[in-house]
């Protein structure tokens, strides 16, 4: 069985990242899809409320929804399991995922890095651009899941 994880702050999760979980899933029989704990951002939605969101959105499919803190290095070898997908949209992501694929490729030999690229439909799109709109009252509903919005428009209320 060929499982891989897709680490990230999914804060919250888009159709981008759905897409590219989709499309994961082609390659692999099984993602688990991992809420970093430990990220330097400030976040909108607590781990739980965020993995609870990607539960929801991710419903019918083989995703696995799980949460990390600490090293990716760490958790992959602690799971298992040997390959990170991570997605490519503008130019821009490319140094900091290349960087990103390089260290963790330090840390442990026998992880690798598999890139998928946004579909064009998505390439523009950041968490902190969805959250920006629904926060002044603009509509999200093409990018994120309705359970997304939902949440989005609670929060914003
Ligand atoms: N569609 C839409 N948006 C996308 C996207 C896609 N396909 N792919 C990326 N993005 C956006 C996200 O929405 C996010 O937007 P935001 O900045 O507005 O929140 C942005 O791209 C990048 O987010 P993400 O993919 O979640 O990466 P990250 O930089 O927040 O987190 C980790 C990366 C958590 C995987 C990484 O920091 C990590 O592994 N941390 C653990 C510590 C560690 O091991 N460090 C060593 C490695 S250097």
């Amino acid at each position: 069985m060929k499982v891989a994880i897709y680490p990230g702050s999914f804060d919250p999760i888009t159709n981008g990242h759905l897409d590219i979980i989709r499309r994961a899933l082609s390659i692999f029989d099984r993602l688990v899809v991992a809420v970093a704990d430990n990220s330097n951002k400030k976040h909108l939605f607590s781990v739980k409320e965020r993995m609870d969101m990607i539960r929801k959105a991710t419903e019918s499919l083989p995703v696995d929804v799980d949460s990390f803190d600490g090293l990716l290095v760490d958790y992959l070898k602690k799971k298992d399991v040997h390959t990170i997908v991570r997605s490519l949209r503008a130019n821009s992501d490319f140094e900091s995922e290349f960087q990103m694929a390089v260290v963790n490729r330090e840390l442990d030999k026998d992880i690798e890095s598999v890139f998928l690229m946004t579909d064009k439909e998505y390439f523009y799109l950041s968490s902190s651009a969805v959250k920006e709109v629904a926060r002044h009252g603009g509509d999200v509903s093409h990018w994120v899941h309705d359970s997304v919005r939902e949440k989005l428009r609670e929060i914003f209320r």
